[in-house]
């Protein structure tokens, strides 16, 4: 993978050399930015890396990536996402990490998971789901991505500013709803229609799971109306070695509406990981 084409790894903190890094990844369409509230809180000393996934904050378009991995150019995958940041650890000396992700984050982990287990010592899978869309969501996303193209603006998915929050925090915290619109605001229309159109053809990754003997933890917002509960005790159900934090009066956005027990989660699975 040339320069050009590498994924902005962002390093959140810089701990001990001889620990496993904790990889956070990024929900749609955000950037690296909703992680900051949740490293801020983590104890001990980690170092923290998080990529900006494919089209979103610093990092290079989706189609500049999958080019630079020799991947078609011209279907959206997260399989591309995976591996390009399989390949910014391995360019910044990561063999082996924690790797956690919130929704469209969690998502990619999997596809890491499947694509690199080598590279996985723990998996967080935060209000995030393992199973693949209905013909029904497929076809929202796929009108989503032509709509922000047709318009080339983000404003279809300006709705995400209070559907990700929980029905307490869409009233009591006007300020995360702005702070989510201002993050939404940054991204542009064509890593919005990369990233629909890339999650519109991910696969069922439960078996994937099934698979995994390693620590994870699986982290729901109870009031989550877009990764329910359902969906995080799905993937309870199949995990082996896991523990389930289901997050009061909070959405999907758990990272920012209560990181608290989301850093917490996050700090018992580096310490599970690295015993
Ligand atoms: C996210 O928060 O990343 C999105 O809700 C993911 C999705 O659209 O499935």
């Amino acid at each position: 993978m040339t320069t050009d084409g590498m994924l902005r790894l962002h390093v959140l903190r810089q701990g001990a050399p001889d620990r496993l890094p904790l990889v956070l990844l990024h929900g749609f369409p955000l950037d690296h930015r909703m992680w900051l509230d949740v490293t801020d809180l983590l104890p001990g000393d980690p170092t923290v890396l998080a990529p900006d996934l494919p089209g979103f904050g610093a990092s290079p378009a989706g189609e500049d990536v999958a080019e630079a991995l020799g991947a078609p150019t011209d279907a959206p995958s997260l399989d591309v996402a995976a591996d390009a940041v399989a390949a910014a650890l391995q360019d910044a000396g990561v063999e082996r990490a924690v790797v956690a992700g919130l929704s469209m984050g969690g998502y990619v982990a999997m596809a890491l998971l499947e694509r690199h287990p080598g590279l996985v010592a723990g998996l967080g899978l935060i209000d995030t789901r393992s199973t693949a869309d209905d013909d029904a969501a497929r076809a929202r996303r796929l009108d989503v991505a032509a709509t922000v193209l047709a318009e080339m603006r983000v404003d279809a998915v300006f709705g995400m500013r209070t559907a990700v929050l929980g029905a307490t925090n869409r009233v009591a915290r006007p300020d995360l709803v702005d702070r989510i619109e201002g993050w939404i605001r940054d991204q542009g229309p064509a890593a919005v229609a990369w990233a629909q159109r890339a999650m519109a053809s991910r696969p069922d990754r439960t078996e994937v799971l099934a698979g995994f003997d390693g620590p994870a933890v699986v982290v729901v917002g109870e009031e989550d109306e877009l990764a329910p509960p359902p969906a995080a005790e799905h993937m309870v159900d199949v995990l082996r070695d896991v523990e389930l934090t289901v997050v009061p009066r909070a959405g999907h956005m758990t990272s920012n509406e209560s990181p608290e027990p989301v850093a917490a989660a996050l700090a018992g699975l580096l310490r599970r990981a690295q015993a």
